[in-house]
């Protein structure tokens, strides 16, 4: 298929879906997309006291990553996003944005999840958020375009994975 792609790095908090896609988006000389910056106010705010977001929370937010896929489709570029996509329907809202939307998994245990998330934060990253997180999370299906990548690579071992997996060059 010829056309821009657009790849979303997606998994629970912690799993290195910023570091991974930024290394994937510098590879492939892409854009890359920080999914979180998207977020309204009351998002943040709700993150920051360690309340998990509801469906309804995230809506506004992954229709406007939505957008951002589809105005880089618009412009003819392909794209790199790091987004959680915890869900199966969190994931269609983001492939409505383009023709090909492909998802990078990033995961790994819940003990190396939570030793990362409490090294980066430098303070204790509340469990419940992780648990909430991980009992959210829908793996990708076998029809959904994407692959899994091990958090336990390094990132240049992930980015040479995630080229072989999904054919990129
Ligand atoms: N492949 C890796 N090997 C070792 N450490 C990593 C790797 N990927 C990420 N890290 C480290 O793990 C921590 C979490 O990574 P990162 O911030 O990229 O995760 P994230 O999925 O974007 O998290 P969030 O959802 O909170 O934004 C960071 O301290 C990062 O430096
Ligand atoms: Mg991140």
């Amino acid at each position: 298929m010829t056309g821009p792609q657009h790849i979303v790095v997606m998994g629970v908090s912690g799993a290195g879906k910023t570091t991974t896609g930024e290394a994937l988006a510098a590879h492939l000389g892409w854009p890359f997309v920080e999914g979180d910056a998207f977020h309204p106010q009351s998002n943040v705010d709700k993150m920051a006291q360690g309340t998990p977001l509801t469906d309804a929370d995230r809506a506004p937010w992954l229709h406007a990553l939505a957008d951002q896929i589809a105005g880089a489709e618009a412009r003819g570029e392909s794209s790199v996003l790091g987004c959680s996509s915890l869900k199966r329907s969190y994931r269609d809202i983001l492939r409505s944005g383009a023709p090909r939307v492909r998802f990078l998994h990033v995961h790994g245990t819940r003990e190396l999840l939570s030793d990362r998330l409490n090294h980066r934060a430098g303070h204790f990253f509340p469990p419940r958020l992780l648990d909430s997180q991980l009992a959210t999370l829908e793996p990708l299906a076998p029809d959904e375009d994407g692959a899994v990548l091990d958090m336990m690579l390094t990132p240049q071992q992930q980015v040479a994975q995630a080229v072989r997996l999904l054919g990129l060059s």
